[in-house]
């Protein structure tokens, strides 16, 4: 992502979303699917950050992995979203407006911890507007990690190969590549 695109403001974001209907980031569901799929459990909820206007949720929905949180900043997309759910078909796909870095425990429904927690360059966004210290990658690693529960894993769909944003927490394991087109980044959280 381009420096001088301000990519890590809410109000760009915002903006964007007042246009733009659908953009698939990265990679859609069929390469993304033998990837990450190894990684979810149907019966458990998947935190899905930074979500935009993704089709992700309702992919994963539709692959048996029907308990999907999103959670994005800007409102208007949210809005967006949940007006496109069927809720019939998707009765437990979520939207929430808010921003990732104030915090995702709200968002757990069973206090134990996401079994998985997934993002599609949003790590990319807070990238473009970080300073040398890295500062809004390791806050957003630091929330992930408090929700995400031993064992856990958090999918970082990232088009860097040199992403790397190693959380503060010591027990995390660090990050591997997973994949060579669209970089798939893997934390995990032992126990
Ligand atoms: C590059 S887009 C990716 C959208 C979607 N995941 C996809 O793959 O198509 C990044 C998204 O992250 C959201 N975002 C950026 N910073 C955020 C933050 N701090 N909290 C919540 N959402 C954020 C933006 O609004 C945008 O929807």
């Amino acid at each position: 992502m381009a420096k001088t695109v301000p990519f890590h403001l809410k109000e760009y974001w915002e903006d964007r979303f007042e246009k733009e209907e659908h953009f698939e980031w990265l990679a859609d569901w069929p390469i993304l699917k033998p990837l990450v799929e190894p990684y979810l459990h149907q019966d458990e909820p998947i935190l899905h950050i930074g979500c935009g206007n993704s089709t992700l949720a309702f992919d994963m929905a539709d692959s048996g992995y029907p308990h999907v949180i999103n959670v994005d900043y800007a409102p208007n997309v949210i809005e967006r979203m949940k007006q496109l759910t069927d809720v019939n078909r998707y009765p437990q796909i979520e939207w929430h407006a808010a921003n990732c870095l104030d915090g995702l425990a709200r968002f757990d429904p069973t206090s134990q911890g996401f079994s998985v927690v997934i993002d599609k360059s949003l790590c990319d966004c807070l990238a473009t507007g970080d300073t040398d210290d890295l500062a809004m990658q390791h806050q957003l690693s630091d929330h992930v990690l408090s929700v995400t529960r031993p064992n856990g894993v958090w999918l970082s769909i990232s088009y860097s190969s040199e992403r790397d944003h190693p959380p503060s927490d010591p027990k995390c394991t660090g990050w591997k590549s997973r994949n060579k087109t669209s970089d798939i980044l893997l934390s995990l959280y032992p126990a």
